[in-house]
């Protein structure tokens, strides 16, 4: 059963109506109130992070029927959960009685959620089980209303699960269009094509979401931001250069490129840079202190066959970007999870490789185990960069006078960036071309009214 979500419920003011969108995001530049302002910030959470499809949860993390996850679509608290039949829904958490949070867990497996407060009970389906002391009402509690609100629609791409409070959201493969194509690259690199999501790290910070999205294929700020860790990878190295080091130099000359994909995705492809032969990859992969004997039981077990699976445990050189809030990095999932106007949750989610084929035999402990080293690196030793940057973005921005952010790195350098014919626009690294474009997207929702709804079942 489908709710139509009034788009003004009185007496509530639309704070977005106060706005001019077209004078805040600009060809070169985007107003500083964009993510400061706390009216925007609860507009966002109707206008994107209802009205598009929103990463919720990878598939293993609930893969088996009465799995549950709770994450949130936007504010809303949500429990992802695979119900008794095996089909995947996003219900919201809260209960029909007093809106209550039904599952405080972070995961677990529930053929019922309880209400702690009154103790109503619902099937992993939504609908309303039992109610104690049912003499004491003279409603039909078999009204849908009381079944618990779920998001309408909930698809999956090879075992990413987004949803949409929007029916009319164009499909989830047309919404990804041309980022499917990494997206499968990367899987693709994978026995059987997929991962498993293990443990995360967790980081919060005090600034605007945006400003992780608009990092996620930042490559003007690599060498400088990062100095510390390429400095530690490179100062342990034996030989060549680690990690990203081939930012170092003029990042615009090397092959690598950043990528605009349409529907605000953007993609930074840093794969060029490596040379095309197994064990180029592990290579660069910077030192991880303890993990010697590792290697060595690999490449032991596996001969001539270890180079490739060492370039499994190494970081894959890219950051594909959907838009609003995953990104894939290295081999991490990362999800951006706004709190506030000022407050973001990022999760770095490890990923593990999958073996059903046995392609790997007993070593595929080995690889795993080395790839859970190698993805404790970035986010402990490069991502605190990147959030003290954003922490650092909203202090300045409380300078309300100076009202102008700038992203016009590439704009109007005839030649620099190209437009093929599926509409993907590439330009070198360093290049700010995918911010540009993403804000107009972001402006395009931002002005549009959503249309929005939510279902219960019947
Ligand atoms: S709030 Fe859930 S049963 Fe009362
Ligand atoms: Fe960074």
């Amino acid at each position: 059963m489908l709710e139509k979500i009034r788009t003004a419920p009185a007496p509530i003011v639309r704070p977005n109506a106060a706005y001019d969108y077209d004078e805040l995001v600009q060809e070169d530049r985007v107003h500083q109130l964009i993510y400061t302002d706390p009216a925007i910030f609860t507009a966002e959470m109707t206008h994107v992070f209802g009205a598009t499809w929103v990463y919720l949860a990878h598939e293993s993390q609930i893969p088996k029927p009465d799995d549950f996850f709770t994450t949130r679509l936007g504010l809303r608290p949500i429990i992802m959960v695979r119900d008794a039949q095996g089909q995947v829904r996003a219900l919201f958490n809260r209960c029909t009685h007093r809106g209550t949070t039904l599952c405080r867990l972070e995961r677990g497996s529930a053929r019922m959620f309880r209400c702690p407060y009154h103790g109503w009970a619902f099937l992993n389906s939504g609908k309303l089980q039992t109610v104690p002391w049912r003499d004491g009402y003279a409603c039909d509690f078999d009204d849908p209303k009381f079944n618990v609100a779920q998001v309408p629609r909930v698809e999956s791409y090879r075992g990413f699960i987004f949803g949409t409070l929007n029916m009319a959201a164009m499909p989830l493969t047309d919404y990804l269009g041309p980022i499917s194509g990494p997206i499968d690259e990367w899987l693709d690199r994978h026995p059987g094509g997929r991962v498993v999501i293990r443990e995360a790290n967790r980081l919060m910070y005090r600034g605007n979401w945006k400003l992780a999205y608009d990092n996620s294929s930042d490559g003007y700020h690599v060498i400088f931001s990062h100095r510390s860790l390429l400095e530690t990878e490179n100062r342990l190295a034996e030989e060549g250069d680690k990690g990203m080091s081939f930012y170092k130099g003029r990042p615009d000359d090397a092959p690598m490129y950043v990528a605009y994909m349409g529907n605000g995705h953007h993609f930074k492809d840093k794969r060029p840079n490596i040379e095309k032969r197994p064990g180029a990859l592990w290579e660069i992969e910077g030192a991880a202190p303890g993990t010697e004997h590792v290697e060595g039981e690999l490449r032991r077990k596996l001969g001539a066959r270890a180079l490739e699976a060492l370039d499994l445990c190494a970081s894959e050189p890219v950051n594909i970007n959907v838009f609003p809030n995953l990104s894939i990095l290295g081999n991490h999932i990362q999800v951006i999870e706004p709190l506030s106007v000022d407050t973001t949750n990022t999760t770095w989610y490890g990923t593990a490789v999958v073996d059903e084929a046995g392609i790997w035999g007993d070593a595929i402990h080995d690889i795993n185990a080395l790839r859970m080293r190698t993805q404790e690196q970035f986010p402990n030793f490069g991502e605190v960069d990147d959030l003290a940057n954003f922490e650092e973005i909203q202090r300045g921005l409380a300078a309300q006078e100076d009202e102008w952010v700038y992203m016009h790195r590439g704009l109007g350098v005839p030649g620099r960036i190209r437009v093929a014919d599926n509409g993907v626009i590439t330009a070198p690294a360093t290049d700010e071309v995918f911010m540009r474009e993403y804000i107009k997207e972001w402006r395009r929702l931002m002005r549009t009214p959503p249309q929005l709804s939510i279902r219960r079942e019947p």
